[in-house]
């Protein structure tokens, strides 16, 4: 019988077996090789950041990270959640797993009381859509401190959010890398 399980975990309190099962499924998608994906981890997740994982049989299938960070508007500090790798292992997908993952995902943001931002090529906007999130026009965003891999022009980069204020009507900048 499966037993999927669905936990919220700050990285302080991953277990090093954890970390490990957390960047070889990220290495099944993003291919940098095991020792790539430790040091980015090691170096980019901080001790507060959210580590969302679903794991069935106790097999870690689908994972989230939702990093604590700073946003200025107006020159006022708020912090926020960077979503960030979401994935469910290929040999998974289309099953309705992603679903369940992104409800969670949801979940804790909400409890979290903050609102939540991502990036993401075009062919997934419809995707996050359909679970509440919304478009955020190029023209009210800037990223401060970073260039996704996959960055072409401004354009390419699809900025949508979660449990946002949509009376903020100022420009919004993002910090994701760096330690403002
Ligand atoms: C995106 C991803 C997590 C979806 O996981 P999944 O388990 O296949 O998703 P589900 O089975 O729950 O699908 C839920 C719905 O979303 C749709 N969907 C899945 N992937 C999609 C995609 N890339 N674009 C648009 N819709 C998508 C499904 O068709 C399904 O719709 P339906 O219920 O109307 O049939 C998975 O494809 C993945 O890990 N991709 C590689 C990593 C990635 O691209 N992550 C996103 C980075 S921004």
């Amino acid at each position: 019988m499966k037993k999927i399980i669905l936990t919220s975990v700050r990285t302080k309190d991953l277990k090093k077996e954890q970390i490990l099962s957390i960047c070889k499924l990220k290495n099944s998608f993003w291919s940098w090789s095991i020792p790539k994906q430790l040091e980015w981890f090691k170096g980019n997740v901080k001790k507060m950041d959210i580590n969302n994982m679903l794991t069935i049989n106790d097999n870690l299938v689908g994972y989230t990270l939702l990093r604590k960070r700073s946003t200025f508007i107006e020159k006022k500090h708020f912090s926020y959640f960077y979503f960030d790798t979401f994935i469910v292992h290929s040999s998974f997908r289309k099953k309705g797993l992603g679903e369940t993952l992104m409800l969670f995902n949801n979940k804790i943001i909400k409890s979290l009381k903050k609102h939540s931002f991502l990036i993401c090529k075009k062919n997934l906007i419809s995707f996050y859509v359909k679970f509440n999130w919304k478009i955020l026009p190029v023209t009210r965003f800037k990223i401060m401190d970073h260039r996704p891999f996959w960055f072409t022009n401004k354009s390419s980069i699809n900025g949508m959010t979660y449990n946002f204020s949509n009376k903020v009507k100022k420009k919004i900048l993002y910090y994701i890398n760096s330690k403002k």
